[in-house]
């Protein structure tokens, strides 16, 4: 993968006031201040925004970054001197996954019949229709030993008696594709056998059976695989942590069968600079919980790495918490809003069948669902600067992006403050200054009234946590 655009200003402190932790601190149009407190560093994000992140952000020196390039592999030594390069299928994981993950709704305590009624339920309740396709088992489907004959892994036979090519068969009959769990360490989260060093045997297994993607967890990593702070070459690719998950990139390229591969790396070893050379997908961070600080934790951490994101190359900000726990239907709708606006894989984590009307209406959202699948613009919506003088927030409230229908708009109310979300259309990054304007809403699929023109402001009342979603389309 190519970019990762680091630019650290360096504006004498003292001019302006220090920008709060994670705070904006730069961006076109941006007037207020562009240093941050000690121990935090101003970080480029887009050309409409950067962002106080903690740390002196090292290995980010202060020029541009134009590649992940690795050293000369003549320079490395021990295992990344040795580690296979294989990129990962060009065949699967153009668009973000969207499915559904057991392990939310039911942790170890799956079986054949919860997996599929969750497929049945894809289409009962309309969600294939909507484009979700990935029904995928988490951790523990396995015996705890493999087979002492061939070293495979054997499905559990009291959850799955008649096998997991049966059940792919039965979703595969759907219209629907199956996942599988394993882990790049000696043992799965919960203790069931891991694949590091039986990647090749584990895949042909995966590859029988007829399974479409690959969860690959991080439990229980051997010591001799740990990193040591900085990797060779300075460069995160040749880590130990890199080249566990890269064994399993070029095990999946031994197999004719396009499987999905999802690194859930848990935010760790710089990731986000690598995992496109790697993998489809890969977790920006530990578990997700149905949390309204969950929520706007993990986009406060994606926003810093948005660059990382387009075709074949999405940050994964976890399960969909929708169904879970206490989040207030406005909360509901800024997850699966942000999500959608992040290409972040959308995988449902609720027992389906519990869905009220409310949140089947939110995550079957047609034009949010367009957003997330567009098939020519790869790239997420970013923060921007959305009028004059805007107050920050943490995360930013104020995002936009294109998709093959235009230029959209998302607000997040993040904050307690009464004031009123607003923008000025010029300030959207590619409307222009010139032409008129109206504003379509995205969750009712309806044109507001009135027309803008580009030094129009539009103002709006969003509730609480919630998102408002616009395309802005020519009057
Ligand atoms: C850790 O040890 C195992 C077993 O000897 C070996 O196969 C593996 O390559 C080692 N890993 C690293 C990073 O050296
Ligand atoms: C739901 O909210 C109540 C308080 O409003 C809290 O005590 C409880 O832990 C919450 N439940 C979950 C699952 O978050
Ligand atoms: C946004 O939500 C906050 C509560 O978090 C509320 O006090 C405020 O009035 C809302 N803003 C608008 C413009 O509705």
């Amino acid at each position: 993968m190519l970019k990762v655009s680091f630019v650290i200003l360096s504006l004498s402190a003292g001019v302006f006031a220090q920008a709060a932790p994670y705070a904006q601190c730069g961006g076109q149009g941006w007037t207020g201040a562009t240093t941050c407190q000690t121990g935090w560093t101003c970080v480029y994000s887009n050309p409409f925004y950067s962002q106080c992140i903690q740390g002196s952000a090292s290995g980010t020196t202060t020029t541009t970054k134009t590649s992940t390039s690795s050293a000369p592999s003549s320079t490395l030594t021990g295992i990344a001197a040795t580690a296979p390069t294989t990129p990962p299928s060009t065949l699967v994981g153009k668009l973000p996954a969207l499915g559904w993950n057991s392990w939310n709704a039911y942790a170890c305590n799956i079986n054949e019949a919860k997996i599929l009624a969750a497929a049945n339920q894809f289409v009962s309740l309309g969600l294939k229709a909507a484009g979700y396709q990935y029904v995928n088992i988490d951790d523990c489907w396995a015996k705890t030993a493999r087979d002492t004959t061939t070293g495979r892994i054997v499905p559990d036979s009291t959850k799955f008696p008649n096998g997991l090519a049966s059940v792919a068969t039965q979703i595969h009959n759907l219209g629907l594709k199956i996942g599988i769990y394993s882990d790049a360490g000696t043992n799965t989260c919960a203790g069931y056998p891991g694949s590091l060093g039986h990647e090749t045997l584990d895949v042909a297994t995966f590859s029988d059976w007829g399974i479409d993607y690959l969860k690959y967890d991080n439990c229980n990593v051997p010591s001799n695989w740990t990193d040591a702070a900085q990797p060779q070459g300075n460069d995160w690719y040749n880590s130990n942590s890199a080249v566990r998950y890269r064994q399993m990139t070029a095990a999946l390229a031994t197999v004719s069968r396009p499987i999905q591969f999802s690194l859930c790396i848990w935010g760790t070893a710089h990731v986000w600079d690598w995992g496109a050379r790697v993998g489809h997908s890969w977790r920006m961070s530990g578990d997700a919980n149905p949390s309204w600080g969950y929520i706007t934790g993990i986009i406060t951490t994606n926003v810093a790495h948005l660059s990382s994101i387009n075709f074949f190359s999405h940050n994964d900000m976890d399960m969909m918490e929708i169904g879970n726990g206490n989040l207030s239907i406005q909360e509901q709708r800024t997850h699966f809003a942000a999500w959608c606006f992040f290409k972040s894989p959308i995988l449902l984590g609720t027992d389906l069948s519990l869905l009220s009307s409310d949140e089947l209406t939110i995550i079957k959202n047609a034009e949010l669902l367009a957003f997330h699948q567009d098939a020519t613009v790869g790239t997420p919506a970013a923060p921007f600067t959305a009028f004059a003088s805007m107050p920050t927030t943490s995360p930013p409230e104020y995002y936009s992006g294109k998709s093959s229908k235009g230029v959209h708009v998302f607000i997040i109310n993040t904050s307690s403050a009464s004031a009123t979300k607003q923008f000025t259309f010029a300030n959207v990054p590619g409307l222009g200054t010139t032409g008129s304007f109206k504003v379509h809403d995205m969750w009712s699929g309806t044109d507001l009234s009135g027309t803008y023109t580009a030094s129009s402001t539009f103002t709006v009342s969003v509730a609480a946590h919630d998102t408002v979603s616009y395309l802005i389309k020519s009057a």
